[in-house]
């Protein structure tokens, strides 16, 4: 049985990478895309996501969401995905005749409610999703899991303790922590396991137009270094959805700190349990590397563009 799910996401070089081995693997259904500012502005993050489907030909409907976090000034990180937030091909024009004339959370609230249960992975900041819990917050009762890639168990990529989705829109982020519906969370960890070595990278770079795609992406993606190890990190929410056995997964209760002078949008992932507090999501604490690279490599020999 396929399984149905909205891609919730701010591509973004990584976002790019996981949204194809969505869209080709079998066992999924991309009901929706869904947009938010994140890596970069919104405008950039939704062109790159339709000249993603153009590339792949593949014809998925996008909502635009959020512009901007709840509370926070909005960040972006160019330095990481280059100006437009997916540099180093060069795409054909986007197919705009796939972008909704309704917003996200409205597109969100249409398909879940035209389906008996979906899963929403969310691989760029929460805002969409807290936005959704505020207008309906019903729909989120035929939502079957929400699997995030987002929080560290650790220290942070973007803040000291926090790492970038969650630093970009704290309050978002512990709206969907605290609220009672399944989640999964693939933490930063993951992906700086995971690494991408250039002898993977080379590999993939002759299976497919698609691999041929990611290879350029890569040259100029600072997520890791490309010569010692690229960190793949929303494609480990994919990977939960492919391959769990390759992860560890423990339930824990995860708080979001909002208000620390030094540490918002740290994610507190309580694995010894010091806050008392019943566990509110499943968190993959180790991931077998070496697996994950095998199924990276196998997923992107799908994306066969047809
Ligand atoms: C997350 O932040 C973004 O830069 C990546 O696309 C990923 O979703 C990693 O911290
Ligand atoms: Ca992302």
């Amino acid at each position: 049985m396929t399984r149905k799910i909205i891609i919730d996401t701010d591509p973004g070089i990584d976002d790019a990478v996981a949204i194809a081995i969505a869209l080709y693997a079998k066992e999924l259904d991309v009901q929706l895309i869904t947009t938010v500012a994140g890596n970069v502005g919104l405008e950039n993050v939704t062109t790159n996501a339709l000249k993603l489907l153009k590339f792949l030909n593949k014809k998925v409907p996008v909502a635009k969401g959020a512009k901007k976090p709840l509370l926070k000034t909005a960040m972006s990180v160019e330095s990481v995905h280059g100006k437009t937030g997916m540099e180093g091909y060069d795409f054909p024009e986007p197919d705009t005749s796939l972008l909704m004339n309704i917003n996200a959370v409205e597109a969100m609230h249409q398909v879940i409610q035209s389906n008996k249960e979906i899963t929403l992975v969310c691989i760029g900041p929460l805002t969409n999703i807290a936005l959704l819990i505020n207008s309906y917050p019903d729909d989120l009762k035929k939502v079957k899991e929400i699997v995030i890639m987002g929080g560290a168990i650790g220290r942070g990529n973007s803040g000291v303790y926090s790492e970038y989705n969650f630093h970009f829109d704290p309050e978002s982020a512990k709206i969907v922590m605290d609220f009672p519906v399944s989640k999964v969370i693939c933490p930063l960890e993951i992906g700086k396991e995971a690494l991408i070595y250039p002898e993977i990278s080379e590999k993939i770079k002759n299976l497919n137009p698609t691999g041929d795609m990611f290879y350029s992406l890569f040259k100029r993606y600072r997520g890791g270094s490309f010569s010692t190890g690229l960190k793949m990190y929303d494609s480990t929410a994919i990977a939960y959805l492919l391959a769990p056995e390759i992860y560890q997964l423990s339930s824990e209760y995860v708080a979001i700190e909002t208000k620390g002078e030094f540490t918002q949008g740290a994610s507190l992932i309580d694995i010894n349990k010091k806050m008392g507090k019943e566990e509110n999501a499943t968190v993959a604490i180790d991931v077998n590397a070496d697996e994950f690279r095998k199924w990276f490599v196998s997923a992107v020999e799908k994306c066969k563009v047809g």
